[in-house]
């Protein structure tokens, strides 16, 4: 008997990727293109589990069983093609390489076709958790075929972070759909992380709380219905001291956010889509903003803001209330995202299905999850969480606070680019008319591209440069 899988690309997140599958009694490969890897992952933890290093990629697909099943946890990109151009010439029809890396799912779309000439199949493999989380259970996200799932299924469903018995893996849909709803998860975590780090720039500028006290007021949140692994998380960071300066590490770290590509893809995507992800663009740009140091170091000496002022009584709680309607409108908006790439690549993505492996394993896990698994159970074809009943009723009770928090980031001159984007999409979408009237009216005044009427079916344009009568334009 040979390996049951092999990993190739052993840095952190294979090793440790191996070394789960190992853990859980499954025969696994391991090859990495610099031997020293491997020879690290053996002489660490090659008592972890049954092992079988190989030197060569020869020797690595020699190990293992047929079908063979490939995990390539390599850089997105060009790395990925190298690998897959490696393997190709030594594989057999019936084959599977699983991509665990954040590749582009067009990337994805194309390499699975690619493969399929060969008779090989691809999984495109969305693997959230981090080095934590690919050591001791991720959330498993696969796209590709079904039947290229199956023989893989018992191992990445074992490996997978498990909530009430259930793994955090699921066939998410062909070809690139697994790599899509993991970008869009990186989305997601790209609009909480922004959601709270403007709830520690408000906590901090507005209130006047230290960095330990609002690491307190985390720990505390953590406790409700924000409770979650970066809550958890920023309550540490936050209360973590610099060891060389004795202050909070917080502090002294450089204010530049850097960011690999998820987030941005998915507002990219989203744009393409037409799906209005706010807040997860304005977590984008926050990040670009951020970077630009120098300029804002300039611009600060220039720029005058409003006069210094304190924040208004009961601010914290309206603060977390605030980010608790914002975190809404972020996953609102993330899953229509998802709904409608679903429905332009025709993958039937079941959103309830990934708000379950969500609720595990990966980044943005939450107990928030299940609220949103129960309202897809509730109505599967919801098209905004927004009009669920929980979730309206949830933001309606925030909304004051939501006002008052923005109002004085507003007043206070604290840039909140997510929490208000959430609140005027909120604003925007349960408006029943809006001004978009006058925006057809000017696009038919300067470009005659006609518009619809309220009370007629048809197009019209009026003649604007003559007797303003109105013509129909069908
Ligand atoms: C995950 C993480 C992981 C990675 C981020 C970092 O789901 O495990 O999201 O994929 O840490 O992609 O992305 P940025 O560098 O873009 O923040």
């Amino acid at each position: 008997m040979g390996s049951e899988i092999g990993v190739t690309g052993l840095a952190v997140m294979g090793q440790n990727l191996a070394r789960n599958i190992a853990r859980r009694g499954f025969p696994v490969a391991v090859h990495n293109r610099s031997e020293s890897r491997t020879k690290h992952l053996i002489e660490q933890h090659g008592d972890e589990g049954d092992f079988t290093p190989a030197t060569t990629i020869e020797e690595f697909v020699a190990a293992l069983d047929r079908p063979r099943r490939i995990v390539v946890m390599v850089k997105a990109g060009k790395p990925v093609d190298a690998v897959i151009g490696e393997l190709v010439p030594l594989l057999d029809k019936g084959d599977i390489i699983i991509d665990g890396g954040n590749s582009y799912f067009e990337d994805t779309r194309r390499r699975g076709a690619e493969l399929a000439e060969h008779g090989l199949h691809f999984l495109g493999t969305g693997v959230s958790g981090g080095e934590e989380g690919a050591l001791l259970g991720p959330s498993i996200m696969p796209g590709g075929p079904k039947d290229a799932y199956e023989p893989v299924e018992a191992i990445l469903t074992t490996i997978a972070a498990q909530v009430d018995g259930t793994p955090c893996c699921a066939h998410i849909g062909p070809d690139g759909a697994g790599h899509y709803v993991k970008m869009a998860h990186n989305g997601i975590e790209y609009a909480d992380m922004q959601l709270i780090a403007e709830a520690y720039d408000l906590l901090t500028s507005a209130a006047g709380l230290s960095a330990p006290e609002i690491a307190q007021t985390f720990e505390q949140w953590n406790e409700g219905d924000l409770e979650s692994f970066l809550i958890e998380i920023t309550s540490k960071v936050l209360g973590h001291t610099d060891a060389a300066t004795g202050k909070p590490l917080v502090d002294v770290i450089l204010d530049q956010a850097e960011q690999k590509g998820t987030g941005r893809w998915t507002a990219q995507s989203a744009l393409e889509l037409g799906v209005p992800v706010t807040a997860i663009t304005e977590a984008v740009y926050a990040r670009a903003l951020s970077s630009r140091k120098d300029q804002r170091v300039r611009a600060s000496k220039i720029l005058p803001g409003p006069a210094a002022g304190t924040a208004p009584e009961g601010f914290v709680d309206a603060v977390r209330d605030a980010l608790y309607a914002s975190k809404v409108v972020a996953y609102a908006q993330g899953f229509e995202q998802m709904r409608a790439a679903s429905e332009e690549y025709d993958w039937n993505v079941d959103p309830g299905t990934l708000a379950t492996i969500w609720r595990g394993g990966c980044i943005i896990r939450a107990r928030f999850l299940d609220r949103i698994k129960e309202a897809y159970e509730r109505s599967p074809e919801l098209p905004n969480l927004l009009l669920d009943d929980y979730f309206s009723d949830a933001v309606a009770n925030a909304q004051g606070a939501w006002r008052k928090v923005v109002r004085t980031a507003v007043d206070l001159g604290v840039p909140t680019p997510a929490f208000s984007a959430s609140l005027a999409y909120y604003d925007g979408f349960r408006r029943e008319r809006g001004p978009a009237s006058l925006i057809q009216g000017l696009r038919d005044y300067f470009g005659a591209h006609t518009y619809r009427r309220v009370d007629r079916d048809g197009a019209f344009h009026t003649l604007w440069s003559e007797d303003g009568s109105e013509v129909s334009a069908d």
